[in-house]
């Protein structure tokens, strides 16, 4: 894992930027997105830059079970609100989180990532060491599956939610097996809320209990981390 130590979120997401820019100039096609607070950043640089995506495909990590699409905490909203009501791509990829059959839809997900492989995938990192909705616990071979989310986690978004009981309980996310498939890693950490997170991913045993610990067995990780994320790192 290469670390990249930085001032501030802004920071960030500029260096996750170029980052980006290299992916691209070394022929990258498929990049795979995050939502949170944390890639903020880096959208606000990929929607300030000339450069053109009409070539270019995102798929996204996760999606709410239950969330109507235009309801504004959906990752569909989100999304639209961040980057692509901004950048154009030749395709965008996101869970359904209101298929009928839900069982279906992670076979079908499963299928758009086989078809495309991700060149550069961007993470955050949850307070418990999540990645995408990979909770504590799953196992490291999942691909795109159905979440029951912690309670740490629903507490953790019921900010941007009018209460914690509108939080949804449930999400579609790549797996662990899904994320370790893309070709380049930059996982983002602002704040001191991921500073233990940070430090047991970097310096931790790869163990399922933390699931941004497997990390350290991909061959091309950055992580990118302001200071106080940095807080507990040697
Ligand atoms: C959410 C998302 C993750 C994200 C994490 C951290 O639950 N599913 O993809 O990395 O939590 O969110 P934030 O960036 O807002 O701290």
């Amino acid at each position: 894992m290469k670390i990249i130590r930085v001032e501030n979120q802004a920071e960030g997401g500029k260096i996750a930027f170029i980052l980006l820019k290299e992916s691209l100039a070394q022929g990258a096609k498929t990049l795979g997105l995050a939502t949170g607070s944390t890639p903020i950043s880096f959208y606000e640089e990929v929607v300030k830059s000339q450069l053109d995506f009409s070539e270019i495909t995102t798929i996204n990590l996760d999606e709410y079970v239950g969330l109507p699409v235009e309801h504004e905490q959906s990752y569909h909203s989100f999304m639209a609100a961040q980057l692509f009501n901004h950048k154009s791509f030749k395709e965008n990829f996101l869970p359904n989180g209101l298929a009928q059959d839900l069982n279906q839809e992670v076979k079908r997900y499963d299928q758009v990532i086989e078809d495309h492989p991700i060149d550069f995938q961007i993470l955050g990192i949850g307070r418990n060491g999540h990645i995408g909705f990979n909770e504590p616990g799953t196992s490291f071979a999942t691909k795109t599956h159905l979440v029951d989310l912690e309670a740490s986690t629903i507490e953790a978004n019921s900010r941007f939610f009018d209460s914690i009981d509108q939080v949804p309980k449930q999400a579609i996310s790549m797996g662990i097996a899904s994320i370790m498939g893309a070709k380049m890693i930059v996982l983002l950490a602002f704040g001191k809320e991921k500073a233990k997170a940070v430090k047991e991913m970097i310096s931790g045993d790869i163990r399922e209990d933390l699931p941004a610990s497997i990390l350290q067995k991909h061959d091309n990780v950055v992580v990118v981390v302001d200071k106080e994320a940095a807080s507990e790192l040697e």
